[in-house]
């Protein structure tokens, strides 16, 4: 007799699962800068387009395919495509749904690692003297192991990266509703809580150096939000805004049709679907949007800030805030504040990008639920040994290009193709529709079947256009970064290679489960 597959507890822990799903590191880290670098408010038109005509209809695709496959006990999309898709090739290609979740898991829980040390470092006072940006930068540097001013070498952030894989671990060893759900109904309220009392702060700031006055809060937010109309024009900033939307909704990887496929039946998709994206929007938007940058800009002035992020999302986050922080009565609580909920930001996508790899140990390869995690965890923890050592030489970047950035799209694209058009439309709407509270609107299916993949398409040539050839032959990386580079890309090409082999064996299961 077949072991009956885990289901979601309760609604509210479903809702804030998948919330943590999506909310994570890129809402916080990820969208001030990509603001910031592409358009300020400008950017916010190609970025409310790619969310209405991409991550609705994908999300509300993700969650029905979920959904179906759950039923039939695939909870990964190697298995889902098999059923949608009665050809021998479908199941290969749903490899991409497992592999593009898990490859952002091999450097994402080293981020997340950071996070967890920086909150500590924030309540004992680790970085209490580091005062200044650049010496913060010094500081982070160290931690990374680039450079031995504050620390020796790696070991911090390596034990600091060992409990984080080993906290991941735990809360998927724990089950859906045991350790997912869970992490989820606490987490998810506590970073509510700690990103509000922090925006409420910021907001309250003024201009913090009374001999700089046009150094405040209320420029800052302008900066964000005043349009630069003229950045319309140009394709990067439709492209970065379409990057960030897959990156920050999480569609696109695989990991909402795992979570889905805990759903029963009679579960609402489309409102429900519609509520956690945007809730995802609601935190990105209106809670990142209004930390780092306006701080940053409070305390720096523009120029400065525009040097901060220019540097990269680590720099704002890692760099900027703890010096911002200092500055403040109560400094020590809010950077403390700040870095826990970049961690259960962090860890509540972590355990999702993780779980598909899982569910597929246990659907279809029928592996115990211990020997799935441990596996899972295992591999992803010597993968990010990549990330970890070749940090300096862009292994990280590197990764998150083909995983992060392409293989979403390309996924995406996949996705549309096989659940909308080979699948048919009428049944994939069918899917959709099926248990809704409220329908969703006719003129999504139109948006699912023409614009949806044109819109990606049209990104995916951009994007090879304009960046692959430079991409591919890694223009401007010295030789020794390029040996990173290429271990990152053969570690991501074994991690593939491993995939087949296992979707290989499983495959008269597959077939068989139809
Ligand atoms: N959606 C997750 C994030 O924004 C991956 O970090």
């Amino acid at each position: 007799m077949t072991e009956k597959r885990e289901e979601w507890g309760t609604r509210i822990g479903l809702v804030l699962a998948m919330a943590g799903n999506a909310v994570g590191l890129g809402n916080f880290l990820r969208f001030p800068v990509q603001a910031t670098q592409n358009g300020g408010g400008a950017f916010m038109i190609p970025y409310f387009c790619a969310l209405i005509f991409l991550a609705v209809p994908l999300m509300w695709c993700e969650w029905a395919m979920g959904r179906l496959g759950g039923e039939k006990g695939h909870g990964a999309t190697p298995g889902i495509f098999a059923m949608l898709w009665k050809h021998p090739i479908a199941k290969y290609l749903g490899i991409l749904g497992m592999f593009l979740p898990f490859g952002v898991t091999v450097y994402y829980c080293y981020l997340e690692s950071w996070c967890l040390a920086f909150s500590w470092f924030s309540l004992t006072g680790r970085y209490h003297e580091v005062t200044e940006v650049a010496k913060m930068k010094d500081f982070l540097h160290s931690y990374q192991g680039l450079n031995t001013s504050f620390f020796g070498g790696l070991g911090t952030a390596y034990c600091f990266f060992l409990l984080t894989m080993t906290a991941n671990v735990y809360i998927l060893y724990k089950g859906i509703q045991g350790g997912i759900e869970k992490l989820a109904n606490w987490g998810m309220p506590i970073l509510f809580v700690f990103a509000s009392l922090l925006v409420l702060r910021v907001l309250t700031l003024g201009a913090p150096d009374p001999s700089l006055p046009d150094n405040n809060v209320i420029n800052g937010l302008g900066f964000i939000w005043n349009p630069d109309f003229s950045q319309l024009g140009n394709a990067k900033v439709w492209l970065a805004a379409a990057g960030q939307i897959f990156f920050t909704t999480s569609v696109g990887f695989g990991a909402i049709q795992t979570y889905a496929s805990y759903l029963k039946r009679k579960d609402d998709v489309v409102v429900t679907g519609l509520s956690t994206t945007m809730t995802n929007e609601f935190v990105e938007v209106v809670l990142g949007g209004s930390l780092a940058i306006p701080i940053a800009f409070a305390f720096f002035g523009r120029d400065m800030m525009l040097d901060i992020a220019n540097g990269g999302s680590f720099n704002l986050g890692f760099a900027a805030m703890p010096v911002v922080f200092q500055k403040l009565p109560l400094g020590a609580i809010q950077g403390f504040m700040w870095f826990s909920l970049l961690f259960i930001a962090g860890i509540t996508s972590s355990v999702a990008l993780l779980q598909p790899v899982v569910a597929f140990f246990k659907d279809e390869l029928r592996w115990s639920h211990g020997k799935a995690v441990a596996v899972t965890g295992g591999i992803c923890f010597v993968a990010a040994h990549v990330p970890i050592l070749g940090l300096k030489a862009g292994a990280l970047d590197e990764i998150d290009f083909w995983v992060g950035t392409f293989g979403v799209a390309l996924f995406a694209l996949l996705e549309t193709i096989i659940f909308v058009w080979i699948y048919k439309p009428e049944n994939a709407w069918r899917e959709i529709q099926d248990g809704a509270q409220v329908r969703a609107p006719g003129f999504f299916l139109f948006v699912l079947k023409y614009i949806t993949p044109v819109y990606i398409g049209a990104l995916l040539i951009a994007w090879t256009w304009q960046q692959g050839p430079a991409v591919l032959r890694m223009e401007g990386v010295s030789a020794a970064d390029a040996a990173w580079r290429w271990g990152a890309r053969g570690l991501l090409v074994s991690i593939f290679a491993a995939m087949c082999y296992w979707v290989h064996q499983a495959k008269d299961r597959i077939e068989e489960a139809k």
